[in-house]
């Protein structure tokens, strides 16, 4: 079986390429990655020495390269990681978002089209569903949810899985999508809200909480998701969506006073800051549908999951440590500059 992962050198990628390499001894995993300021091969330094392993840099949105690539090498699966995912650099610089969120997976569709490939798994998210009030706790996601999108990578994954779904409707093509809500774990990068927090609380920084921190977010460990797209690509239909997610909804300032306390920093380091603009409420997935089908079940409580995640940032300082002494700066002081000082 030989298995394309794009965007293999980002968080969720990365560590499928480590799970999938430790299950299937026999499997051959090719990881196509542009190296974006997201992408690190830091990530992958273990699996370097494994002979079933590839590295390939390359730009998913690129036509020519993309459809030799599928024809030189007729990878029986393609997993689809490669985005731009974070919301509030979509909301500096949305146009990027459909370079590669949008057409990006277009050209991965028509490569894995025209070189007849087993399955096309699409890595999504719950954002396209918009979100929930906060006072209907009774309310989740189902795979039915109208798609209903509020920022510019929300809408760019919508218009990616619509492409997906057009494809298999279209032209056959044998595609799953998988909509998992917000993962945390190891090689994280550090612009997402957890390990922002960790190498701030560690540094004795000040934390920057969007609004009150009443945001609501469900949140999984990475392993958790990579077991479920495992099972999706192996026995999940196709034309399906299969929504991912574990049950562990905290709000954001639940979150963060949870990392003080395990970090044994004092919450006065938390600064309320001016809130992202079309901040998304609450999102709660129901994952009955892979439960039921495919018999998934997350590993990792949050409880758990979240002390060993503070853990590994403890024993892998210079791993987030080269991230922030690098061009992570300058998208640091343009997204928290004014916030940090109207907060
Ligand atoms: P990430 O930003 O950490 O990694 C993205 C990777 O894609 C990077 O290695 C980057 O170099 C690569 N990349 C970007 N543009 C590319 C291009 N044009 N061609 C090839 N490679 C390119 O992202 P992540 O958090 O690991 O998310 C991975 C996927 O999972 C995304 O599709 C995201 O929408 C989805 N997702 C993320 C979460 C989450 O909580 N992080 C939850 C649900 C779904
Ligand atoms: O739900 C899945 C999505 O989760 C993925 O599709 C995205 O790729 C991923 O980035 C994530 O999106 P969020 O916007 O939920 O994640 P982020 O870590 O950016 O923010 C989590 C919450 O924390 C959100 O309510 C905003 C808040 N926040 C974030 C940052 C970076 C803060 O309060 N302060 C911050 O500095």
């Amino acid at each position: 079986m030989k298995i394309l992962v794009t965007g293999g050198a980002g968080f969720i990628g990365g560590n499928f390429v480590h799970y999938m390499l430790d299950k299937y001894p026999d499997y051959q995993i090719v990881n196509l990655d542009l190296l974006t300021y997201a992408g690190n091969l830091e990530t992958l330094k273990q699996a370097e020495a494994n002979p079933n392993y590839t590295f390939i840099k390359g730009d998913i949105s690129d036509r020519g390269f993309i459809m030799k690539l599928f024809q030189k090498e007729a990878f029986d699966i393609i997993v689809n990681f490669a985005a731009e995912s974070h919301v509030d650099r979509s909301i500096m610089n949305p146009g990027i978002f459909v370079t590669t969120n949008v057409l990006g997976t277009q050209v991965l569709l028509e490569a894995a089209k025209e070189t007849g490939v087993k399955r096309y798994h699409q890595v999504s998210t719950d954002e396209v569903y918009g979100d929930l009030p906060l006072d209907r706790p009774d309310l989740f996601f189902t795979e039915e949810t109208p798609l209903h999108t509020s920022s510019p990578y929300s809408a760019s994954k919508a218009s990616a899985d619509l492409f997906v779904l057009a494809y298999h409707r279209t032209f056959g093509l044998p595609v799953s999508i998988s909509r998992c809500s917000n993962n945390y774990g190891p090689y994280h990068f550090p612009e997402k809200m957890i390990p922002l927090m960790i190498s701030r609380a560690l540094a004795d920084e000040s934390l920057p909480v969007y609004g009150k921190g009443e945001n609501i977010r469900d949140w999984l460990h990475v392993e958790d998701h990579c077991s479920a797209i495992d099972l999706i690509i192996h026995g999940g239909n196709a034309g399906e969506v299969y929504n991912v997610g574990g049950h562990n909804e905290r709000t954001n300032l639940e979150v963060v006073k949870t990392i003080l306390r395990e970090l044994k920093k004092p919450e006065s380091l938390i600064q309320y800051v001016t809130d992202r603009p079309g901040h998304d409420r609450r999102y709660a997935i129901d994952p009955s549908k892979l439960e039921r089908e495919l018999g998934w079940k997350p590993k990792y409580h949050f409880d758990t999951g979240i002390r060993m995640t503070i853990q590994w940032y403890l024993e892998h300082e210079s791993w987030w440590k080269n991230i922030l002494s690098g061009d992570y700066k300058n998208y640091f002081s343009q997204n928290y500059r004014e916030r940090l000082e109207q907060g």
